[in-house]
């Protein structure tokens, strides 16, 4: 495998394109928004940037990686060429699903078809295709220059040598990949997304503050981030979405998103991307600031 397509330049499609074309592949990175693909360049740049302050890349390797990035608009001209599609639009099943019908259309007969997703079926995506056994979810963790995990997820046909080829692939992107069925929330997020709904409950339930909540979890248990700053930083509006997979497709009350959830991010509080969730954020500031609607 040597060209890679990575479709949306967002906060996942700039860290993929970085590692790939760090690791040497040719990497076409495509986006539907021009304005998006110059702000994930300027990205990459300043990330590689930091890694060769860091000592952890040369400049001549920086340089190298840069120049094996090529930016498209056009979807067919991107992906002509593609060994491997890495699919990280908008987390959004009906602009996922068209962007699959197409990939089978425009890519070669070979191509792997894969998609970062966090939450959507891949059976599901691989169903629009006609090649079911070559698509497969490929779930990078943001950020991606700096996170080790790669979960691949196996939809219901895809094949033995797909799965092995991806496993392979990860592997030389020095990530470890970790194989797993396609449930809803794959492994990561099944687990994740409980706990971070359970410490939003025992917000709500008036067991304790945020801040008490979020210490608890990492001086008691060492998680590097609360839950509720943890939540803020993915995205409560993403939270939700994930909590109402899980609780649609396993049909179980147990992953009903708690009511306070609902209705921060219908008043459009939405985390650390809005300015305000549990926390306020402060441009330019580190300090963690609990929202003044918690005091
Ligand atoms: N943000 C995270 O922490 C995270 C972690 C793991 C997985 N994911 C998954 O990665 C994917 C991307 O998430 P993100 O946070 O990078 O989103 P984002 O909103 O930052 O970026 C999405 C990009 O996709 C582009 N896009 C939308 N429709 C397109 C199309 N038809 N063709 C080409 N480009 C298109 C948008 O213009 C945008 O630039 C989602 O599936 C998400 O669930 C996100």
């Amino acid at each position: 495998m040597k060209n890679i397509a990575v479709i949306g330049s967002g906060t996942m499609g700039n860290g993929i394109a970085h590692v790939f074309a760090q690791y040497g592949y040719e990497v076409a990175l495509i986006d539907i928004n021009q304005q998006s693909l110059e702000k994930a360049l300027a990205t990459i740049g300043k990330n590689m940037d930091r890694q060769v302050s860091k000592g952890t890349l040369s400049e001549d390797d920086k340089n190298a990686a840069i120049s094996r990035i090529k930016s498209f608009t056009n979807l067919a001209e991107g992906v002509a060429n593609a060994d491997l599609v890495v699919e990280a639009a908008t987390e959004n099943i009906s602009i996922k699903l068209e962007l699959f019908r197409q990939l089978d259309e425009l890519c070669k007969p070979e191509t792997i078809l894969s998609t970062n997703t966090s939450s959507i079926s891949i059976t599901k995506i691989g169903a629009v295709t006609k090649r079911p056994d070559k698509v497969i979810g490929m779930h990078f963790m943001n950020p991606v220059p700096v996170m080790k995990l790669v979960e691949v997820i196996r939809g219901y046909a895809t094949s033995d040598e797909v799965t092995s080829l991806t496993m392979e692939l990860s592997r030389k992107l020095e990530k470890v990949p970790v194989e797993v069925n396609d449930y809803p929330g794959f492994v990561a997020n099944r687990i994740l997304m409980p706990m971070i709904n359970e410490a939003i409950y025992t917000l709500y339930e008036g067991v304790a503050g945020i801040e008490e909540i979020d210490t608890v979890m990492k001086l008691g248990m060492a998680h590097p981030m609360g839950p509720l700053q943890l939540a803020d930083f993915i995205g409560l509006d993403v939270c939700l979405s994930i909590l109402r997979v899980l609780h649609d497709g396993f049909g179980n009350p147990k992953y009903a998103p708690c009511p306070l959830l609902v209705n921060m991010v219908e008043a459009g509080y939405k985390g650390a991307k809005t300015g305000e969730g549990f926390y306020k954020y402060t441009p330019g500031s580190k300090e963690l600031v609990v929202s003044p609607r918690f005091k």
